[in-house]
């Protein structure tokens, strides 16, 4: 471990430290590797009108007493240009269906089993040092789909990003189309991302890094 990376870890403070990826320890030298995050389709599940909440905590809604189903997760990373820069003022959307496979979107069908307790939508603006972060629930498959997270990325001034984050070790992932649809194999890579235990950040939850980097 350089010195360089060891000062940056001392700089880090509790849980986070845990959400620190070599590649971006490694941003913060003076090279940088990164790939650009490709870009995938936005799927039909989109929402039509937004939900009244629509933070960063998609287990919990507002008003509701019921935590939703599924195993909390927690998703972080950063949103950086390919010189592994901060992307400052970024927006990043996430959405996925809820632990029945079911979106919240009139064109979801069977949309009446939907769980109530899940945000299913959630925004965020990137720190000051481009970090982001959602709790979230584990993303289940759906008929069709290997489990995704879908994510819009909003650069000021520059643009958008539209893409899906997968799970790492699921079976579907080797049979999805859309996942398969991005050729390049380090760029198909850079999008899936491997689950932990994070008991550290709350009991019986998960944490996934997913790092964005904007063509920038
Ligand atoms: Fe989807």
């Amino acid at each position: 471990m350089s010195i360089v990376t060891l000062r940056r870890r001392e700089m880090l403070i509790g849980a986070s430290a845990a959400f620190i990826a070599p590649q971006l320890v490694l941003s913060a030298g003076a090279q940088s590797n990164l790939i650009v995050t490709p870009g995938q389709t936005e799927g039909p599940f989109y929402p039509v009108s937004f939900p009244a909440d629509m933070d960063a905590d998609l287990v919990r809604v507002q008003g509701q007493q019921a935590q939703a189903l599924g195993q909390i997760t927690h998703i972080a990373g950063r949103v950086l240009n390919k010189r592994g820069e901060a992307v400052r003022g970024a927006q990043v959307e996430i959405w996925q269906c809820d632990a029945n496979g079911i979106y919240n979107h009139p064109r979801q069908p069977g949309l009446q089993r939907r769980d109530a307790a899940f945000q299913g939508y959630g925004r965020t603006e990137v720190a000051a040092d481009g970090r982001y972060g959602f709790r979230t629930i584990r993303p289940v498959a759906y008929p069709g789909r290997t489990p995704h997270i879908h994510f819009k990325v909003h650069a000021p001034g520059a643009g958008r990003l539209t893409t899906q984050l997968y799970i790492a070790g699921e079976h579907q992932n080797a049979t999805d189309g859309v996942l398969r649809g991005i050729r390049d194999a380090k760029a198909r890579e850079s999008v899936i991302v491997r689950l932990d235990p994070a008991n550290d950040i709350e009991a019986g939850s998960l944490k996934g890094m997913f790092d964005i980097v904007l063509d920038l």
